[in-house]
């Protein structure tokens, strides 16, 4: 078919989500698989969300609250900020979309640290824009090296702070030079998905750069320590005048009801928040032990996740492992060919993991 579509849109390669363990039961015909490839809460929603979510079930024949009153005041009082700072999304994911759709023109560029979460890539060619990369040194982010790929063309930067795929952070020190060479009208997008689970304390926290005459989004998600990502919501901390941008091009109903309700009571839940950190922490020393018993590599992290270094072809053991019901991240689709990511998953599920690699290896 003749597809009228422009060059770059044809040129995108799909997102390709981690593996569901009910596509995995199907293939293999097993049951009782663990996923530990998508950077999920294990211990699942704070009940406080899922009764939030049951209270809402009768209203559900009317639109959702477009300015998302209660959850944007309740953020801004947490955070420390004005509502007018935030802008809620259907997932950061969305909020990527709409700060591309407000500020990219096809032929712009964007700076994008390789590799990263795939959809910066895809978000920003859908734009018809260029993303320019700058590798990574030693899995961390080069915050020199992206400076150094500055152009006049260039309109936005993305870092990930903690990093996916590598757990990695900045430093605040190396951040704030970056941004102090950073040229008017270029926008840092800089990503916090995963900033509840950061314990250096070297670690930039995006709220301080907030500040109405620098163009800098911070991004955050209900999707990762709040064990929201079913319901699709995350927020942008940002200076009023960009939220003002977004909101103009925003789909008015982007975050939905439920999404609304259930984020309001996860983010009044500190306990089932506490429980995610410990849970987290304790079960990445775990598989890291583990994981130095059997003499296998593995690199720190600040996520909730880690890469581990096969030093081998991860692909074949990752098939090993998903015979065994057991779904890791494997890397070489990031330029890794050796490498898995793993998430921390429930006690459990992380010594199915350890049991399924020693059998793997
Ligand atoms: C770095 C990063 N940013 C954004 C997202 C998207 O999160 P959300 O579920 O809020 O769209 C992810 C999800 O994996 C991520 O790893």
């Amino acid at each position: 078919m003749n597809l009228p579509a422009p060059d770059y849109i044809l040129a995108i390669q799909p997102y390709e989500p981690g593996k569901p363990c009910e596509e995995l039961e199907r293939e293999y015909g097993i049951s009782d698989s663990v996923k530990l490839a998508s950077n999920e809460n294990p211990l699942g929603p704070s009940p406080m969300a899922a009764a939030a979510v049951s209270r809402c079930l009768k209203s559900l024949h009317r639109y959702p609250d477009a300015t998302g009153y209660r959850l944007t005041r309740q953020l801004a009082a947490k955070l420390g900020v004005a509502p007018a700072n935030i802008v809620l999304g259907n997932g950061s994911d969305d909020l990527i979309g709409m700060l591309a759709r407000v500020f990219l023109q096809p032929g712009d560029e964007v700076l994008i640290p390789k590799p990263s979460f795939l959809m910066y890539d895809i978000t920003v060619r859908a734009a018809g824009a260029v993303p320019v990369y700058s590798p990574l040194r030693q899995l961390v982010i080069d915050l020199e090296d992206l400076a150094k790929r500055l152009s006049p063309k260039t309109r936005m930067v993305f870092i990930t702070n903690p990093h996916n795929p590598t757990g990695s952070v900045v430093t605040r020190a190396a951040l704030d030079s970056f941004l102090a060479a950073m040229p008017a009208g270029v926008v840092v997008v800089l990503d916090e998905a995963y900033v509840e689970f950061v314990q250096d304390p070297h670690s930039p926290d995006g709220r301080a750069y907030l500040d109405e005459n620098r163009l800098l989004v911070a991004l955050r998600t209900f999707s990762k320590a709040y064990g929201l990502a079913g319901l699709r919501i995350g927020y942008g901390i940002m200076p009023q005048a960009v939220a003002e941008l977004i909101h103009r091009i925003r789909q008015p109903f982007n975050t939905n009801t439920l999404a609304q309700a259930a984020a309001c009571a996860a983010l009044a839940d500190s306990e089932h928040l506490a429980q995610t950190l410990k849970a987290v922490h304790d079960g990445l020393a775990y598989l890291q032990e583990g994981l130095r018993r059997m003499h296998v590599h593995y690199f720190p992290t600040e996520a909730n996740f880690f890469l581990i270094d096969l030093e081998r072809d991860a692909a074949a053991v990752n098939q090993k492992l998903l015979r065994q019901g057991v779904i890791v991240r494997p890397m070489g689709g990031y330029g890794y060919p050796h490498f898995l990511r793993v998430n921390v998953g429930l006690p459990s599920e992380n010594e199915r993991f350890l049991k399924a690699l020693a059998v793997a290896l």
